[in-house]
């Protein structure tokens, strides 16, 4: 063989393989957080202080309100964040309000910034990381920021019955993300709340709409049946893990949330023959949800819980290619065992069954009933002893997600 065609040769092969890889375009992907997985701003103009005379009655700026550490160092800064996060809920309308003189907002729509990071110095990736590890190895594989990889932050404390004004726009956030990168389909990365959020949106849009513009739906850790401790955050509040919080001093905030009372037990994966909380004078299941709210003494998170409960269907798939990534074998609260002393203000104790520490199997699992339900495949990993919120930070899982995305 001559020197030159020799040469031409090898240029054609490397145009070959150069342009195939050039055509093996990466396809976008949307993240849509859960529960607490997103920054949410707020401007104060109060007509009181609130709570203590050392809360801040107003500011000039958005400032960023969750998460902010310091909110929550003292039981006083507690009583403040409580007073200005809570959600306040009228039981003629059915929807929330934010308390009078404090406006919220979500930043970052379309950007991964706000759901990669919960604070805007990014210091511990084990405290205030979200989505940054993914999105960090997902810059290596090739993926842009804000491009091929964008956010849908919305405000976490709501549920999708008064999610309307998102909803239309992740609709066009998805339109957007196809045509920027040449018709490419989008993939949907949920983790936890943030997963029924999508199922909801997809549930709602025509199969055409779907076919056109949706690849897959990735799935961490969702709980499609509920989780079993909301009803701990509704009963006795939940300390987020921060050390310095007081979970009693927590609870109106996550009782005031309609997302709390969202995710509680469904009665399509709890029996009513299971008890959820054994109190000293009764027992509770998913049947009595009427006589449990009125026990605590927060009758209007009933109606929360009926606005709620029929938003997602067991049996209703989202009709688009899913990948359902959970983890189990650890324990995870099945019954919560109060005494006579602890209920319902203070900590009970659980009794445990399998799941990812804060969501049961049994729920996680929810993706596999829809097998039978629609035409597309539903595609299952099961990872074992990494709790719910490492689902996002785990190196096998993110292995995985790669293995998804990248062809
Ligand atoms: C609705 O809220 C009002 C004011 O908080 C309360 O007095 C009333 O009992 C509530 N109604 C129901 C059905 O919970
Ligand atoms: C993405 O958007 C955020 C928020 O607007 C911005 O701070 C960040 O620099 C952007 N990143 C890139 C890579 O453009
Ligand atoms: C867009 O897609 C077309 C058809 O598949 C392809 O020929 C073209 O190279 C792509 N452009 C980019 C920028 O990827
Ligand atoms: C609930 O438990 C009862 C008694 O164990 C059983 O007969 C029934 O099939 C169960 N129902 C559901 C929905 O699993
Ligand atoms: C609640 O259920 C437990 C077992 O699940 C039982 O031992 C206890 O007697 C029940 N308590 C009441 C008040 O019914």
């Amino acid at each position: 063989m001559q020197a030159a065609s020799f040469i031409s040769w090898i240029l054609l092969i490397l145009s070959v393989i150069g342009g195939n890889y050039g055509k093996q375009q990466l396809p976008p992907v949307i993240l849509v957080p859960g529960d607490g997985g997103t920054r949410i701003e707020g401007k104060l103009n109060k007509p009181s202080h609130g709570p203590h005379v050392t809360c801040t009655k107003v500011t000039k700026h958005y400032y960023t309100m969750w998460v902010r550490i310091f909110s929550v160092l003292t039981p006083a800064a507690t009583d403040c964040f409580v007073a200005n996060f809570r959600l306040i809920y009228n039981n003629k309308t059915h929807t929330t309000s934010y308390p009078d003189g404090v406006d919220i907002r979500v930043p970052g729509f379309g950007n991964t910034e706000s759901v990669e990071w919960l604070t805007d110095f990014h210091i511990s990736k084990k405290l205030v990381g979200y989505y940054a590890m993914i999105v960090q190895n997902m810059v290596k594989w090739g993926y842009v920021r804000n491009k091929t990889v964008r956010g849908a932050p919305y405000d976490f404390r709501k549920a999708p019955n008064e999610m309307s004004g998102y909803y239309s726009q992740l609709s066009k956030l998805i339109e957007e993300t196809y045509t920027i990168n040449n018709n490419s389909k989008v993939v949907l990365l949920g983790h936890s709340l943030g997963n029924l959020v999508i199922l909801y949106f997809l549930n709602q849009k025509p199969q055409e709409w779907k076919d056109k513009f949706i690849g897959s739906f990735v799935t961490l850790a969702a709980p499609w049946g509920g989780s079993v401790k909301t009803v701990k955050m509704q009963a006795s509040g939940d300390d987020m893990n921060i050390a310095t919080v007081k979970a009693l001093r927590a609870r109106s905030v996550q009782r005031s949330m309609p997302s709390s009372a969202f995710l509680l037990p469904s009665d399509q994966f709890w029996n009513k023959t299971e008890v959820l909380i054994q109190a000293p004078t009764r027992n509770y299941t998913v049947g009595d949800y009427k006589q449990f709210f009125t026990d605590i003494n927060f009758p209007d998170g009933y109606l929360m819980r009926k606005d709620t409960e029929n938003l997602v269907n067991p049996r209703k798939p989202p009709n688009v290619e899913v990948h359902c990534l959970y983890s189990y074998g650890l324990p995870t609260a099945k019954t919560l065992v109060y005494t006579k002393d602890e209920w319902p203000d203070k900590q009970p104790k659980p009794i445990n069954e399998d799941g990812d520490h804060t969501v049961s199997l049994r729920s996680l699992e929810g993706c596999l009933r829809w097998k039978t339900l629609q035409k597309q495949p539903i595609y299952l990993k099961r990872f074992h002893g990494i709790k719910h919120l490492d689902m996002l930070k785990e190196d096998v899982v993110i292995d995985y997600i790669k293995s998804i995305l990248v062809k």
